[in-house]
């Protein structure tokens, strides 16, 4: 790394999830936004004058980027592309901190994750959840009085509201349901259940091509998950945990998570609080940058396996509906 403590952050792409990442860093420690390109010089300079701080070079080429003086890169363009530019960081040896779903199938995340491994670079997909203060609570209190062991999880949520030109309905970008929203899903059985066994899936494809409602079926390693996504119902977004001893909801947002109720089998109910600060991405890049100080290629929280369990799962569920995507 180039400096002793500092983690210096690149940026690829300028839209709102990179804007909200760049207003996130003032809340890691040792942290700060060094570069920004995307592929709209206009963006690129009007991003870099909004929330690039005090030292933040704009960059004319995604080359001049990965060449300045960064350690880490950020990935926060649509996911068809996430590939690519992981692969681009990681030839340059930065650390790779890429935006969900990290690639849009199983093969192309291996490929990426073989890449990490060769250049010997961190690579973790930004799964935001396990890293919020609640999320964090939640575990510790379940370690602390344990409801037993965990059999069932049942989440979802859908949308209804997303404005057409929504890059999630977008074919060409590698949206629909499932890997814009129902990846959080999928994260969330993996982390409690373990590895998919087996993933049977009904759903929709809308008119612009891609999933429009999934829902998903799944035997886990651990027990079994009931998984829904959508872009054309209003559908809550809890979350359910059921246990041997006891059970937790995760209330809605539960990706966003501030609150959760734990129930246990002897009738006591415990009320978890815990509000976020900075637009929630801090979480994980403050862990991001804690690997990076440590030498880490790999999160503990947020492992390779995980990311590779949520991907396989995403690729059966498309492959029940039917849908591929370009060059697939
Ligand atoms: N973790 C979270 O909470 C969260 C929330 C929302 C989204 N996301 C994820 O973040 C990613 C971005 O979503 P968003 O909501 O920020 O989308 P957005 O507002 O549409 O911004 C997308 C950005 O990516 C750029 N881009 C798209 N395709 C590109 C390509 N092939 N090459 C270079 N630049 C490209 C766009 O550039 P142009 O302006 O030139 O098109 C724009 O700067 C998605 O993968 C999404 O799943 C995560």
């Amino acid at each position: 790394m180039s400096h002793e403590t500092v983690v210096r952050w690149g940026i690829v792409g300028a839209g709102r999830i990179a804007q909200r990442f760049a207003q996130s860093l003032a809340f890691v420690p040792g942290a700060e936004l060094g570069a920004l390109w995307s592929r709209r010089a206009e963006a690129t300079e009007a991003f870099a004058r909004e929330y690039g701080g005090a030292v933040c070079v704009p960059c004319a080429s995604l080359d001049a980027l990965l060449d300045s003086d960064i350690d880490a890169v950020y990935i926060a363009t649509l996911q068809d592309s996430h590939a690519q530019y992981a692969h681009a960081a990681l030839r340059a040896g930065r650390h790779v901190l890429c935006e969900k779903p990290a690639t849009i199938n199983a093969a192309q995340l291996d490929d990426v994750l073989r890449a990490a491994r060769d250049a010997r670079r961190l690579f973790m997909e930004a799964m935001k959840p396990p890293f919020y203060p609640l999320y964090r609570k939640l575990r510790a209190q379940l370690a602390a009085d344990p409801i037993g062991e965990v059999g069932l999880v049942r989440a979802g949520c859908s949308i209804a509201n997303a404005p057409a030109d929504h890059p999630a309905f977008s074919f060409e970008h590698a949206g629909g349901a499932l890997l814009d929203i129902g990846i959080y899903e999928l994260f969330l059985a993996v982390d409690w259940l373990g590895a998919p066994l087996d993933v049977q899936t009904l759903g929709r494809l809308g008119p612009t091509g891609v999933d429009t409602f999934a829902s998903l079926n799944c035997r886990h390693e651990r027990g079994i998950a009931q998984l829904f996504c959508g872009l054309d119902l209003h559908g809550k977004g809890d979350a359910f945990i059921a246990a041997s001893h006891g059970h937790v909801t995760i209330h809605e947002n539960w990706w966003n998570p501030v609150r959760a109720t734990v129930r246990y089998v002897d009738g006591r109910v415990v009320e978890l609080d815990a509000p976020f600060e900075g637009g929630g991405l801090n979480y994980e890049t403050a862990h991001f940058c804690e690997l990076i100080r440590a030498g880490q290629l790999e999160s503990p929280v947020m492992p390779h396996a995980t990311s590779r369990h949520m991907i396989a799962m995403a690729d059966a569920a498309r492959e029940a509906l039917g849908l591929r995507f370009a060059g697939e």
